[in-house]
């Protein structure tokens, strides 16, 4: 730029601005000699400082330049220079004034140099106020509860907060030294991701919005993960990628929680009204059932029958015998018989069935372990009808394990000491996943004709229920079965609890 010419009085305004100005102005030679100053500069100084090195007149000033002089860095490299660093420095004098530099170049060199100072208390405001913004910033980051992880161009990681670290296993300093961003997803997850960012169909360019993708920690497990992801441009150029991961573990287990119950919901509802029917057939039936009895004995009695006819006729009373007996069992799995309810021993009821059961044949070869938690409190119940739950179940695991295997049966208090569980597992075949939904309905068997009723199960079912317990199987075919019950503890003080 050409140099505008100054007319006199403009060099008299120039001079006089300079000397209003409130911080002190010196103008240096190469040398450091003092070549002009301005009114402020010459505060406290007798005689003229002109011609002397600057750092003769600074308070406590040297030899030579101070170590961290601006004009030496003028001097260096032709630029203005602020010493920046050490103005927040308090060891620094408030009385130094050679904080800011700046050359004036004549004939492309440079002939002076002007050093300024500057409110060194304002300076230090700003750099505080910088700092605090920073660690506020670096706080937001570290104290978020999603994963932030920040990655360069290359894929190198540059933030990694707590919750990043909680979620992936890796310290933050394993996590800015170790590992690229590329570690933290299954496969090519940090490619796709990319590749997702820079088109426009997942929330706009540079934009990631709720993808969800498999995250990897430390270990290798796969973290299935929610992600927002963003580009950091400046200037317009790419630079890094930051993404906030939202672990779904607790959000899927969750969902399945649901599920399970929602499937419960639907089995109870079925039981019931399968119930209420079973109930009202069985009700119907009785009564005939009575008569066919009643009256085959009076015809037996009462008439000198031939042998071939009193045959047959007690076989029409055995099978009416045993349709009432199934009656009574429709009756027993709809709630309808009366209970003898109190506070029971859930361990030695076990014990009782086992002990009855073993001798057996069938289980010579089936190998039975009890693991009975000896602090489980009493359950309000009919001993009879528990028996009877036990018995159905171990049964039917019997004859899944064709008489070899193992049968195990657990009792253990759940973590708040209100419930009672029960597990009884077996090793046999399993049941197929779209059996398990039937297994409780009344006549659902799998076995041949003249082997199984199909009313084990469902009877087990009345009885949990209306001891205010629950049921429920879970299988793997060819690996086994485990029946998983549970039942409210009996309230100590009234012996009992609540039946449902
Ligand atoms: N431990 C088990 N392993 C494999 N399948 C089982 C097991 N327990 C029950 N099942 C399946 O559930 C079905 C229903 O059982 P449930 O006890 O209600 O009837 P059942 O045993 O067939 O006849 P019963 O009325 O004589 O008991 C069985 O037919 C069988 O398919
Ligand atoms: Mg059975």
């Amino acid at each position: 730029m050409d140099r505008h010419p100054h007319s006199e009085k403009e060099k008299k305004y120039l001079i006089d601005a300079i000397d209003a100005f409130n911080r002190k102005l010196l103008i240096i030679a190469p040398d450091y000699t003092i070549l002009a100053c301005n009114n402020v500069a010459m505060e406290g100084h007798t005689e003229s400082i002109i011609g002397r090195p600057c750092y003769d007149i600074i308070l406590g000033g040297g030899d030579g330049p101070c170590a961290n002089c601006p004009a030496k860095e003028v001097l260096k490299t032709g630029n203005a220079s602020l010493r920046y660093d050490h103005c927040y420095d308090l060891a620094v004098s408030p009385d130094m004034l050679c904080l800011y530099s700046y050359p004036v170049h004549r004939d492309g060199e440079v002939d002076a140099l002007v050093m300024l100072d500057f409110d060194l208390q304002a300076l230090k405001n700003i750099e505080e106020r910088r700092l605090r913004s920073n660690g506020f910033l670096r706080n937001l980051i570290h104290s978020a509860v999603d994963g932030v992880i920040a990655s360069d161009l290359t894929g190198k990681i540059i933030i990694f907060n707590e919750a990043a670290s909680q979620m992936t296993g890796y310290t933050v300093k394993e996590a800015l030294n170790d590992i690229t961003i590329r570690d933290v997803y299954v496969g090519d997850g940090a490619r796709e991701v990319m590749r997702m960012l820079l088109s426009h169909e997942h929330g706009g360019e540079g934009k990631l919005i709720s993808y969800h993708i498999d995250g990897k920690n430390k270990n290798g497990d796969v973290v299935p993960i929610s992600l927002n992801a963003s580009v950091v441009y400046e200037n317009g150029n790419k630079v890094a990628t930051i993404g906030f991961f939202h672990d779904r573990r607790d959000e899927i287990r969750m969902q399945k929680e649901l599920e399970k119950t929602q499937v419960q919901l639907l089995q109870a509802e079925k039981m019931a009204s399968m119930g209420k029917m079973a109930a009202g057939v069985a009700h119907q039936l009785n009564n005939p059932l009575s008569g066919i009895i009643l009256f085959t004995k009076l015809v037996m009695e009462e008439y000198g029958l031939p042998e071939d006819a009193r045959k047959d006729l007690e076989r029409v009373l055995d099978d009416a015998k045993r349709a009432k007996d199934i009656v009574k069992e429709l009756l027993e799995f709809a709630r309808q018989t009366s209970h003898d309810m109190k506070p029971q021993n859930i361990n030695e009821i076990i014990s009782r069935t086992v002990f009855l059961l073993e001798n057996q044949s069938i289980f010579h070869n089936i190998d039975i372990r009890k693991h009975l938690d000896e602090r489980v409190p009493m359950i309000f119940g009919d001993a009879q009808q528990l028996s009877h739950v036990f018995m159905n179940i171990i049964l039917n695991a019997a004859d899944a394990l064709s008489g070899r295997g193992q049968l195990t049966i657990q009792t253990s208090l759940s973590a708040d000491n209100k419930t009672v569980c029960v597990e009884i597992s077996d090793t046999g075949h399993g049941i197929p996943a779209d059996v398990i939904p039937h297994i409780f309905e009344p006549f659902y068997t799998t076995k041949e004709q003249g082997k199984g009723t199909g009313l084990g199960l469902s009877i087990v079912y009345g009885i949990v229920e209306s001891h205010g317990g629950r049921i429920r199987a879970e299988s793997e075919t060819g690996c086994g079965t485990t029946f998983f019950m549970e039942f409210p503890a009996a309230k100590s003080g009234n012996g009992g609890g609540q039946i449902g």
